[in-house]
């Protein structure tokens, strides 16, 4: 009995991957030599930058990548792909990264991998951002997945105070080991299980009002097309 659960759970995480492997296939199918490229963070996310990796390899093009978290960096080096400061390009053409959930309009929560912060401002410098994710991250409204809330260390309680009076529901992020996670600038992330969000519009207005907030998982408006896989059906999802 416990190794048929383990089977369908195994058959079910290779879907999931092969699905993932599908929408980020195509995606890549969308860079063009000479562009600068954000690099999204997380499972799906990584995926697109090896396949970018082996596409400048074999058709020697000179593309060059911003990366939106430290571990993107270091796959990046490792896959041969040329890596740009934001600080550095007047533009970025294309931004390639993945979701926690696409909902309508494809608004999106993001930020599961702590990346939320920098993927939001790479989403916001780029001409066309392309979501890719496998069947499971499309939702009819947002909220099931925990909203993260990137806080600065000092203002945390107070932070954790206002989201609570809000009936968000917030609940400080911690390592595997018990630690308190910190993002790659060293910020902390208050994990919000609201349920459902029905209205993204107004609760980021609130979040944004909140001093100590540095950045919020809702990304409105920002993503141009999403490419999710179901099983071997690939669907492109504009908003
Ligand atoms: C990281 C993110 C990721 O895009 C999101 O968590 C999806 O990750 P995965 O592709 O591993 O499911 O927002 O901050």
């Amino acid at each position: 009995m416990a190794d048929d659960h383990d089977a369908a759970e195994d058959a079910e995480l290779t879907e999931k991957l092969t699905e993932k492997e599908r929408a980020a296939a195509r995606a890549v199918e969308f860079v063009r030599d000479g562009m600068t490229l954000g690099l999204g963070s997380g499972s799906t996310a990584n995926i697109a930058v090896r396949l970018l990796g082996e596409l400048v390899r074999q058709k020697g093009w000179h593309v060059r990548g911003v990366p939106t978290s430290f571990l993107t960096a270091a796959l990046a080096a490792e896959v041969g792909l040329p890596l740009i400061e934001l600080n550095d390009v007047a533009r970025v053409d294309l931004t390639i990264d993945g979701a926690d959930e696409i909902g309508p309009g494809l608004a999106l929560i993001k930020g599961g991998g702590g990346a939320l912060l920098r993927e939001k401002i790479v989403a916001a410098a780029s001409d066309t951002v392309i979501i890719i994710a496998d069947s499971s991250k499309l939702v009819a409204q947002l909220g099931a997945f925990p909203l993260p809330v990137e806080v600065v260390p000092f203002a945390r309680a107070f932070v954790e105070r206002r989201l609570s009076a809000l009936e968000l529901n917030p609940k400080l992020r911690l390592t595997r080991d018990g630690a308190v996670y910190r993002t790659d600038q060293d910020n902390e992330i208050l994990d919000c299980h609201a349920g459902a969000i029905p209205d993204p519009e107004g609760l980021g207005r609130e979040l944004a009002a909140i001093p100590g907030i540095v950045e919020h998982g809702l990304f409105l408006g920002l993503a141009h097309r999403a490419i999710v896989a179901t099983g071997p059906d690939v669907r492109e999802l504009l908003p």
